[in-house]
């Protein structure tokens, strides 16, 4: 079930993860992070210009796609994160001709066509699946979209063990962004409220702030969600059950050898 976050009113939201939330979508994009974008270029490059983005999001990794001339089909089950997407390309003057953007749950959406060059699950979005018939089924139904020889990339956080260790109560990811054109700073926390390793599960609060310049709290939003968290050989099994095989398996985005203190688990893995 895909709880949407829309007509909550108050400061608690009650979803399966952020981003189902108007308000808390509409904060995604103030941490800015492009690291990964380099890496996705260029596979498109040299795989080919048809991409499928999966939990495509606000578009942060679309919107530059596009404007590289790929033709991308990106899908999102939060209406609130594609409406930014659309919006950015507008705004942007991007001709919206090389995207499409389809509302779907990414365990079985259906699209027309199934050739794509390149599929990408961007910042650890196969995390938002707690369940690993869920996953499986993800993974089948991006094999299903890609040509033979077609690449999926996807990115895991790397479970280290004083991310998985963490106390309960314990505060991480403390951000604070101050965003003048729209007048407000915001404060973003996250805590552990519970880890539960026989699930591999971790049920995290972001209590988010929005902030004006007299430094009062205007707004305060918290969410709790379950993530879900995979190891190495456990996402080798998976994408080879659903049909890849392992290309490549990186601690970084410039395709660093992964490591015992990689920050990412990054793979690239061939459809068959
Ligand atoms: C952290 S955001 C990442 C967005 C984008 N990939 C990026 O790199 O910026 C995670 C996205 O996953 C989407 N998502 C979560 N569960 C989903 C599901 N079951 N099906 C489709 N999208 C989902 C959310 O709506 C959200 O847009």
């Amino acid at each position: 079930m895909f709880r949407d976050g829309l007509i909550q009113n108050g400061a608690l939201v009650q979803a399966e993860q952020p981003w189902s939330d108007a308000q808390l979508a509409s904060l995604y994009d103030v941490f800015a992070f492009d690291g990964d974008l380099p890496l996705y270029l260029e596979l498109a490059r040299t795989q080919g210009r048809r991409v499928l983005e999966v939990a495509c999001g606000s578009g942060r990794v679309l919107v530059p796609l596009v404007r590289a001339g790929c033709d991308v089909v990106g899908i999102d089950v939060s209406p609130h994160m594609l409406a930014l997407a659309r919006a950015k390309l507008e705004t942007q003057s991007i001709a919206s001709g090389g995207a499409q953007f389809v509302r779907a749950d990414m365990r079985d959406f259906r699209l027309e066509r199934a050739d794509f060059d390149l599929a990408i699950s961007a910042v650890k979005s196969l995390a938002y699946l707690t369940e690993r018939d869920d996953q499986l089924r993800c993974l089948r139904t991006i094999a299903a979209h890609l040509r033979r020889g077609g690449v999926l990339a996807i990115d895991f956080l790397h479970p280290r063990p004083e991310w998985v260790g963490a106390a309960t109560g314990s505060m991480q990811h403390d951000l604070l962004q101050r965003v003048p054109e729209r007048g407000f700073t915001l404060s973003r926390v996250e805590s552990v409220v519970s880890t539960d390793l026989a699930r591999q599960v971790r049920v995290i609060r972001s209590a988010y702030e929005v902030i004006d310049d007299r430094g009062a709290v205007v707004t305060k939003r918290f969410v709790e969600w379950p993530y879900r968290w995979t190891y190495r050989f456990e996402a080798e099994h998976l994408l080879e059950r659903a049909g890849f095989a392992i290309q490549g398996v990186y601690g970084g985005y410039q395709r660093e050898p992964f490591t015992s203190s990689s920050p990412a688990m990054v793979f690239l893995a061939t459809r068959l």
